[in-house]
């Protein structure tokens, strides 16, 4: 990397800003034994942008997204907004900025890390040792697709959305999964619906095409409902799963319940262009405010922002470790919660952030 890496900051609503502000505390413990090489320039999105502005992607935050070259975002929503007509609601600030900077590729990666096994939903001896990869295509199929809307037909209403796939849109998130796979355990197991779907039968058919320009990477189809079921069944069994928007939706969050706590979930969306980095969890009203929300999600995106959008492996891989050490000596939010005694949000962004300066210090001097 050279030169200033500019960083859009979006920390929106509920428990974005508390989250958000432990991953720039993170960057800037980087920053600290590597040299400065960021500048942080924040942006309102979301609710917090409706409050401002009346819109939940202004202007103002568009034209910081794009003079930036990664974006860090929290979470949108909360119960205050749910009245606004849906081109209004918070979560449309987030779909359009997807949109604007043709973010087509989202990773979200569920790692089951051994400190913190009994915490899963599942037996440990289940999904001890579980480290997957979901690639959700992020601008396609039925969140976008067109007629949508609710309309009267003889004298009854109906609500209407389309799932569409084109070829192109197939194809280039399945070469992301295929290559993501060749930096793992080389098999890509792609999620339809194409035993009903047409959308998900052309899905199937480009992705076996693309599959034969990576033959050294296994190339496994299932359908939704039964990858659902497998998740749950054997989930060491999968290394990258590849689906569609929507799909991709439902099965992180069933992947997040794996790991035990959904704010541990990191997510990087990846198209051309500037990359967005934020957690897979949402706003969290009801923990809002209160220093009491896991900052792992957000810390843990700041690393996946190092690796993809800074090529700095090295530190991601710091932040990485830093967060299983400091979990492995018992630190939880209460989220994570066994017996121990609970910290707050910024005094575990402070342990993490201070065993990252470590970490990466007692490298440097090697
Ligand atoms: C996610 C969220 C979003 C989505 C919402 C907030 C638009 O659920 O990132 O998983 O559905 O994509
Ligand atoms: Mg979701």
């Amino acid at each position: 990397m050279q030169g200033t890496f500019r960083v859009a900051v979006l920390p929106g609503d509920g428990i974005g800003p508390e989250v958000t502000a432990e991953g720039v505390k993170v960057l800037k413990a980087v920053e600290e034994v590597l040299g400065p090489m960021f500048r942080f320039q924040t942006g309102l999105i979301g609710g917090a942008a409706i409050d401002a502005t009346a819109v939940p992607l202004p202007a103002e935050t568009i034209s910081v997204c794009h003079n930036s070259h990664a974006i860090l975002l929290g979470a949108v929503g909360g119960p205050q907004w749910d009245t606004q007509r849906p081109e209004l609601r918070p979560e449309q600030g987030l779909l359009q900025l997807r949109q604007r900077q043709e973010l087509y590729v989202n990773l979200r990666p569920a790692k089951v890390l051994d400190a913190l096994v009994h915490l899963s939903a599942l037996k440990p001896d289940r999904v001890r040792g579980t480290d997957l990869v979901i690639v959700r295509e992020l601008l396609g199929g039925i969140y976008f697709g067109n007629p949508r809307g609710i309309f009267a037909k003889n004298g009854e209403r109906m609500g209407i959305n389309t799932e569409i796939y084109r070829e192109h849109e197939v194809e280039r998130v399945a070469h992301r999964a295929f290559q993501l796979a060749r930096t793992r355990r080389r098999k890509v197991t792609s999620v339809d619906k194409a035993n009903i779907l047409e959308s998900s039968r052309l899905w199937r058919e480009v992705v076996t095409r693309i599959a034969r320009l990576y033959p050294d990477v296994e190339l496994q189809h299932l359908y939704v409902d039964s990858c659902a079921m497998q998740l749950i069944d054997r989930p060491t069994s999968f290394d990258v799963v590849l689906t569609n928007n929507l799909f991709g939706d439902i099965l992180s969050d069933e992947a997040a319940m794996l790991t035990g706590s959904i704010g541990l979930l990191p997510s990087a969306s990846l198209g051309e262009r500037t990359a967005l980095y934020e957690p897979v969890h949402g706003s969290a009203p009801d923990i809002a405010g209160r220093n009491r929300a896991n900052p792992v999600a957000a810390i843990a995106s700041a690393a996946l922002m190092l690796r993809y959008s800074c090529r700095l492996e090295n530190a991601a891989e710091a932040i990485e470790t830093a967060i299983a050490k400091v979990l492995k000596r018992g630190v939880r939010t209460p989220d994570m919660m066994g017996k121990k005694r609970a910290v707050s949000t910024s005094r575990l962004g402070d342990l993490i952030a201070a065993e990252t300066k470590k970490l990466l210090k007692s490298r440097k001097s090697r």
